[in-house]
């Protein structure tokens, strides 16, 4: 009787110990031991995805995300709530915004979260989970239609701008916010992809990139003196009206020197002026407004 008390004591210790160690190294649970809790489709989704334990391709079990969570294993006292895990992601819990996106970062160092620190996001406290949903059966942030509804969720401007008459096609999915914007900073101005915004732009409208025989200065230096990046209500995301975006600069020139107005539009008195207000569009003939390669191009007319 005794020694069979001694030995089940010894194994229980052992356990103990064990158990102690393995929780020590923070992957004290397989996954299995949360599931027989869990198996909920809320949260199963992720067995078949990246992070799936360990016999997939990562071993991201559920403690590599949410801690070992000792505390939440435990039966609560009677009449008290179980205690939260470790790690609880999400803005209506008690985890700091910090210690969410460290337990994400701690797999996710190099080149994903380069220019996080810093970035808007960061700095605001925006959280991996924000954006990201682990046990979706599809992260959001990776497909296209799905990363638009969520951003816009947070950037109601933004959706606004998108909506306009003249718009990226984002609503459909062919550009991506994430196309422009790096979600975890990047390394152009105000965390664009590219190192500068007209390199950003230019990543996909190449054939504009010149350089050109006769290049038109502003569109060297910024795209965004005549365009907006989301969406206008003026034609070709255009950040003005023509001819007002062109006379903005071009207003003194030896032609037109008149705004436009009822005496400049065709048919009135003003013989050059109702010309060159042709159908209110300088385009009409200056039509290479982003540079011209024609050796006779230096109006920007071909
Ligand atoms: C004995 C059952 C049990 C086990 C085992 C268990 N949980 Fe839970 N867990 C719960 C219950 C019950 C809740 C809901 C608590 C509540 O709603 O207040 C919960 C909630 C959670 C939540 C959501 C908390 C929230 O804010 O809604 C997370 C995340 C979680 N558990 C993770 C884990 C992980 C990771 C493990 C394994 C390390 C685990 N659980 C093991 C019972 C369990
Ligand atoms: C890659 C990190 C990661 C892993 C691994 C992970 N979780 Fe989560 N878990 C999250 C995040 C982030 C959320 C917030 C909701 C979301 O993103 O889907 C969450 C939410 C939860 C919730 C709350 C679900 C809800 O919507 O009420 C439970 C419960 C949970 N996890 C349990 C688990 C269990 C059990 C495992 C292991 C099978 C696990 N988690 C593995 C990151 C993870
Ligand atoms: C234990 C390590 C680990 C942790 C912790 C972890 N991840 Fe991952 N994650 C991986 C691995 C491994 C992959 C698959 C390989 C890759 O794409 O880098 C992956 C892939 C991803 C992907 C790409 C998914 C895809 O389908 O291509 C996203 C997004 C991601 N993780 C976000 C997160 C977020 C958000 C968190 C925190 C809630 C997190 N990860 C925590 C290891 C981890
Ligand atoms: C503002 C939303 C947002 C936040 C916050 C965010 N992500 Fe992402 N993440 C994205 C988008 C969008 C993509 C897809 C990028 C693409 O298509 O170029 C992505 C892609 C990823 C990928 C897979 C591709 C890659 O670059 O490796 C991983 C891993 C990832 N994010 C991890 C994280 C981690 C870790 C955090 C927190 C430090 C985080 N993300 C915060 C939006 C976000
Ligand atoms: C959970 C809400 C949330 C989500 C989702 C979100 N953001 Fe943000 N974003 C913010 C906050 C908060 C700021 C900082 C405050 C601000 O400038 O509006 C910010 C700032 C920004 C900025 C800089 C704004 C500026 O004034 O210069 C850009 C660009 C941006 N986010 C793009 C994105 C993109 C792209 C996505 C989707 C991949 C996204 N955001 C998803 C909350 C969010
Ligand atoms: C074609 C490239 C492009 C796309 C696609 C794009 N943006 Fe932008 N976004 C920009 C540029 C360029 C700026 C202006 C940066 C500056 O002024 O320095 C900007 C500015 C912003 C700002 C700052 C405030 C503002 O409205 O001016 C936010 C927030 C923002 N974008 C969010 C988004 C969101 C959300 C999406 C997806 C719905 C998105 N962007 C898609 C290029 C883009
Ligand atoms: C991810 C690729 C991508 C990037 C980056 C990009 N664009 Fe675009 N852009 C497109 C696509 C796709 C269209 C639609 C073309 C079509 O419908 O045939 C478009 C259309 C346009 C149009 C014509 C819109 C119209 O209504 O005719 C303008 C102007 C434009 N982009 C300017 C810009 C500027 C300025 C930037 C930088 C802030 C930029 N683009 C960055 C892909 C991109
Ligand atoms: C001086 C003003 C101005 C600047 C600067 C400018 N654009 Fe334009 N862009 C226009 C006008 C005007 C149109 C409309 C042309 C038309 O309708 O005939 C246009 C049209 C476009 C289009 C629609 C297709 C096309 O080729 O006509 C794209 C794409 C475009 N611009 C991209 C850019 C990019 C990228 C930059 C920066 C490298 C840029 N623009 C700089 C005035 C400008
Ligand atoms: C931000 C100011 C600015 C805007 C807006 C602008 N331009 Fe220009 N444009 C310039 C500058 C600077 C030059 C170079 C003048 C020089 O070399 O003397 C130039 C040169 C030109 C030239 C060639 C002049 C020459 O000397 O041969 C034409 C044509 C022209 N612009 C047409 C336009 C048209 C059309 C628009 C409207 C789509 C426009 N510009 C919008 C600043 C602007
Ligand atoms: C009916 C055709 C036509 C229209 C419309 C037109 N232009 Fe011109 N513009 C010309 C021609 C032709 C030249 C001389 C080009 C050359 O030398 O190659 C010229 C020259 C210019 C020059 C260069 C002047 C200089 O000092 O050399 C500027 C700047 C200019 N136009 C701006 C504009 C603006 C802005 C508009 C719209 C308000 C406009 N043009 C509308 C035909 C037109």
């Amino acid at each position: 009787m005794r020694w069979q008390r001694a030995t089940a004591l010894v194994f229980a210790w052992l356990v103990a110990v064990c158990g102690a160690t393995i929780a020590a190294e923070g992957s004290a649970w397989s996954d299995d031991a949360c599931l027989v809790c869990h198996e909920d489709p809320k949260v199963t989704p992720i067995l078949a995805g990246p992070h799936a334990p360990s016999a997939h391709a990562s071993d991201a079990g559920c403690t590599a995300c949410h801690g070992p969570s000792e505390a939440h294993m435990r039966r609560p006292p009677r009449g008290e709530q179980r205690a939260a895990p470790d790690v609880d992601f999400g803005r209506r819990t008690a985890t700091p915004v910090e210690r969410q996106n460290a337990a994400c970062i701690d797999c996710h160092r190099g080149a994903t979260t380069l220019h996080w620190w810093g970035s808007h996001h960061e700095m605001a406290g925006v959280g991996c989970a924000d954006c990201h949903r682990a046990h979706a059966p599809r992260d959001p942030m990776l497909d296209s239609l799905t990363q638009v509804e969520t951003c816009v969720g947070c950037h109601a401007k933004a959706r606004a701008d998108a909506l306009k008459p003249s718009h990226h096609p984002m609503h459909d999915g062919r550009v991506a916010c994430a196309d422009c914007h790096g979600p975890h900073g990047g390394p152009g101005p105000g965390g664009l992809v590219e190192p500068t915004l007209n390199d950003t732009c230019l990543s996909c409208h190449a054939d504009l990139r010149g350089p050109f025989l006769w290049e038109h200065p502003p569109a060297r230096e910024d795209c965004l003196t005549c365009h907006r990046p989301h969406g206008s209500p003026h034609r070709a995301l255009l950040a003005q009206r023509t001819p007002w975006l062109c006379q903005q600069c071009h207003m003194a020139q030896f032609h037109p020197s008149t705004a436009l107005s009822g005496t400049g539009l065709p048919g009135a008195t003003l013989p050059s002026g109702s010309q060159n207000l042709m159908g209110r569009d300088c385009m009409n003939c200056h039509a290479k407004v982003h540079g011209s390669n024609h050796p006779s191009g230096a109006g920007l007319t071909r």
